[in-house]
């Protein structure tokens, strides 16, 4: 039995975390997280509060930070700005917490000699040509095309540096794209699902040929966790459960889940820079500590994903107005 600190843990895939540690483990969570607009407290409803509590802060908080160090075995680090469409609208956010954040949790780990595993993306490694045979390993070298996603390199070259510098103990993993419960309705699959809960046509930026490849947030919360117990101090994992798909055929399987036309969506003004496609290759991961994924079909995922938004409106209604007014003002 340890106890966690897991930053971040009001997020989408942080909270999914908790939830998994809680049902997988006796381990016992402290969760730092901010509340941004991204952070709610109702994603850790009916968790035991003997086992999780919640501390609002910021990471950028040193005293905070070091307070809450002292008493944890274990840092899992989710906290980040983490919207493309936000940071080409105000990158500065994304420096503080992904940059500045990142930083004050590293002095930390090293004051107290704390294991520390480090959340990232594969959005690091920029994106490839639709018909590129290779996918994104270790060994990608670092091509960054966002504001989001530079300061996410960014920050994980500060691990790598305190890493050797210093002695840091630390791990870092760069995942795919998540799907799954407790998504902020920003980004791309539970926008369209709310739009068509609200009878909204959903929208796809450009063509709608971008690849991302899908993972369940729950088998993306299995490989953090394999990774904090059996992963070696330095490395870096990639995280991925062979998901790829064009977001013309993500919007058409949401339409034909939720029993409307496949044509009944809009194509909208592109996003600046939108990468190609992203795709992990996590046969590291697999081979040398063994984990798998469990969802393997992704329709039955989304599936599921979509039931969590029919039935769980109150917890996402309050920003439906506010999301989508920000979109319409870019044409989106
Ligand atoms: P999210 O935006 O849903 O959640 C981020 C959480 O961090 C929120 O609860 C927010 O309140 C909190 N936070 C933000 N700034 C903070 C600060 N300064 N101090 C304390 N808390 C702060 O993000 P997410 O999608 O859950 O992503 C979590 C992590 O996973 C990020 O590091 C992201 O880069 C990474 N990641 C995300 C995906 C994805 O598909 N969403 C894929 C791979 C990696
Ligand atoms: P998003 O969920 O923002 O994740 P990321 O930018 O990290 O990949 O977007 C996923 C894909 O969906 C991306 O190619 C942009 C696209 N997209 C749309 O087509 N329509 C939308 O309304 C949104 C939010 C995203």
């Amino acid at each position: 039995m340890a106890n966690l600190l897991v930053t971040g843990g009001a997020g989408f895939i942080g909270s999914n975390f908790v939830h998994h540690v809680v049902a997988h483990t006796d381990h016992h969570v402290t969760v730092l997280d901010a509340l941004t607009y991204a952070g709610n407290r109702a994603s850790l409803d009916g968790l035991p509060d003997d086992r999780v509590r919640l501390i609002v802060g910021n990471i950028t908080d040193a005293p905070l930070v070091d307070e809450l160090f002292a008493g944890a075995d274990a840092v899992i680090h989710y906290a980040a700005e983490s919207h493309n469409d936000n940071s080409l609208h105000n990158p500065r956010p994304f420096l503080d917490t992904n940059i500045v954040g990142t930083y004050t949790l590293l002095e930390a780990a090293r004051r107290h000699d704390t294991r520390l595993h480090h959340i990232s993306t594969d959005e690091v490694y920029g994106d490839l040509e639709l018909d590129d045979p290779e996918r994104f390993t270790e060994q990608t070298p670092y091509n960054p095309s966002s504001p989001y996603s530079s300061t996410k390199a960014g920050s994980d070259l500060l691990v790598r540096a305190w890493v050797r510098s210093f002695g840091v103990r630390a791990t870092i993993s760069n995942c795919s794209n998540n799907y799954g419960p407790y998504q902020h309705i920003e980004k791309f699959i539970p926008r369209q699902i709310t739009n068509v809960i609200r009878g909204v046509r959903p929208r796809l930026y450009g063509a709608g040929e971008n690849v991302r490849d899908w993972i369940h947030a729950d088998d993306h919360s299995s490989a953090v966790l394999t990774i904090l117990e059996r992963g070696e101090i330095g490395e870096t994992y990639l995280i991925g459960a062979d998901g790829e798909r064009n977001n013309k055929d993500v919007v058409e399987l949401i339409l034909s889940l939720m029993g409307q036309p496949t044509d009944a969506y809009d194509h909208v003004t592109d996003r600046a820079g939108h990468d190609l496609r992203y795709a992990i290759d996590s046969t590291k991961l697999r081979t040398e500590l063994g984990w798998l994924p469990s969802y393997g079909d992704f329709e039955t995922g989304l599936a599921a994903t979509i039931d969590w938004y029919r039935e769980n409106e109150e917890w996402w209604a309050p920003a439906k107005d506010a999301t989508e007014a920000f979109y319409a003002a870019k044409g989106q």
